[in-house]
């Protein structure tokens, strides 16, 4: 039970030991969908056990599929005979990447009906650019009464260009490729280490794409795909949350079962504010050093700086020795913690897409609310190295993200406990 609860965060320890990184959240969720694609039973291994994932399984048991979690970790998809093609509302707007089952149910069923996304705190978040990419595949659409309605007797393989490279586009309109007629070319398709993770999964199960992790990616699609199994590619997300966490305490921690390259830019940034930073095999070591120098990110598409991890890096430099700037260029509202942070003692204004943030000495612990996901993430490492008690509440966010956040930072040395409200207002009933 995440809704009512908060994270009590003592700051001040420095942060020392080993961390295992856990599967990717952006990775798994696309495969869960992707196992729509086949009849027979996939295995997904080092799946992240939160609660995004457990809305993805909800989706899939809705569309008719079967979804079993043998041991942690290891969750088992037989869409089993007859497959629904209705994704509903409670469930969807619980979470947007759900809008990833238009292309296989398309695919699979030849139809499809998701209800919009709605509202997401972190910008408008349109998904124009799958419709038009289904489009061209030659499914038709209609959008009214809350929902996007797919038809299609057939899919044919289309040449598209992205106007941008959007990853749920490419995730979608790849997945719809594998099962249409002939070869279809993605221009202009996103690069993230996910979509060759997915890519990668698909072709296990029989498809042929080539291309994945460039701008240009071909399939060529074939009659049926089959079942296995696969293992999640690590979170680059959780382990540069870490990585934060582990510099910004000035502490000593090593990353497990990670991969490193997916995380230049972040290492590269945090070489550049003082860090050193070791990499190994699957590993990463950072140790974090007493001077924080500023430094100037803007976030980009995948090579460049990801936007999960921008409010991670303003929290570290909201401490540095001078003044950075953030430019966010993926999502229009991705500063919403920005307020929350500056009530801990921040100076940070924003100007439209720009953070302007001039370093100051110190944060102090502050009861603050958890906006979204990555921003909620933030401030709990602000809470680490605040003075003080830092009070993050409606975690519930940060709980669709990661697995076990608090017991891994506390494994390593922090002090922060999950406190569930009705808790929390009976001690201060009997404090009172
Ligand atoms: C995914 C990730 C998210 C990450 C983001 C960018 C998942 C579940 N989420 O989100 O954590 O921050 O990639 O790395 O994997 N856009 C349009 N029209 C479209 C599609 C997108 O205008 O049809 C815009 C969006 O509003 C946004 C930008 O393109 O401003 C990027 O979106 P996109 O790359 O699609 O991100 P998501 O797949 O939603």
């Amino acid at each position: 039970m995440s809704k009512g609860s908060r994270f009590v965060v003592e700051g001040g320890n420095r942060l020392s030991g080993k961390i295992k990184v856990g599967g990717a959240k952006n990775s798994a969720l696309k495969l869960m969908a992707a196992a729509l694609l086949t009849e027979e039973t996939t295995i997904l291994t080092n799946v992240p056990i939160i609660n995004d994932v457990k809305t993805m399984a909800a989706v899939l048991e809705r569309l008719g599929a079967r979804v079993a979690y043998s041991e942690p970790g290891v969750v088992e998809i037989k869409p089993t005979y007859p497959l629904y093609p209705e994704a509903p509302y409670e469930l969807v707007s619980q979470m947007r990447a759900s809008i990833i089952v238009l292309g296989p149910l398309l695919a699979r069923l030849g139809k499809a009906r998701v209800a919009m996304p709605g509202g997401c705190n972190i910008g408008l978040r349109k998904i124009d650019m799958h419709i038009r990419g289904l489009e061209a595949f030659g499914a038709r659409f209609e959008v009214g009464h809350g929902f996007i309605e797919a038809y299609s007797e057939k899919l044919v393989a289309a040449k598209i260009a992205l106007d941008y490279p959007s990853v749920g586009a490419t995730e979608n309109l790849l997945m719809a490729a594998t099962l249409a007629e002939g070869e279809t070319v993605i221009d202009n398709a996103a690069r993230e280490p996910e979509i060759v993770d997915l890519a990668d999964f698909l072709n296990m199960m029989g498809a042929r794409i080539k291309g994945a992790g460039t701008s240009t990616i071909m399939v060529e699609g074939v009659n049926k795909l089959h079942g296995g199994e696969y293992r999640v590619m690590p979170d680059r997300i959780e382990a540069g949350t870490f990585l934060v966490a582990a510099a910004i305490t000035k502490g000593d921690v090593v990353l497990e079962d990670v991969s490193p390259e997916h995380l230049e830019l972040a290492i590269n940034k945090l070489r550049s504010i003082g860090a050193i930073v070791k990499v190994g095999n699957n590993e990463i070591r950072v140790i974090g050093r007493d001077v924080i120098r500023p430094a100037d990110i803007a976030t980009l598409p995948y090579p460049g700086f990801p936007t999960d991890l921008q409010t991670q890096f303003m929290t570290i430099l909201a401490i540095a020795e001078g003044t950075s700037i953030i430019t966010e260029n993926i999502f229009e509202n991705r500063f919403m913690f920005v307020a929350e942070l500056n009530r801990m003692g921040s100076d940070i204004k924003t100007e439209g897409r720009h953070a302007i943030i001039r370093g100051v000495s110190g944060l102090s612990g502050a009861p603050v609310n958890a906006p979204d996901l990555r921003g909620g993430a933030a401030l709990v490492v602000a809470g680490l190295v605040a003075e003080g008690v830092t009070e993050i509440a409606d975690i519930y966010h940060i709980d669709r993200g990661y697995h076990n956040f608090e017991q891994k930072l506390r494994a390593v040395g922090a002090s922060i406990e999950r406190v569930s409200d009705t808790d929390r207002s009976n001690r201060l009933k009997i404090v009172r």
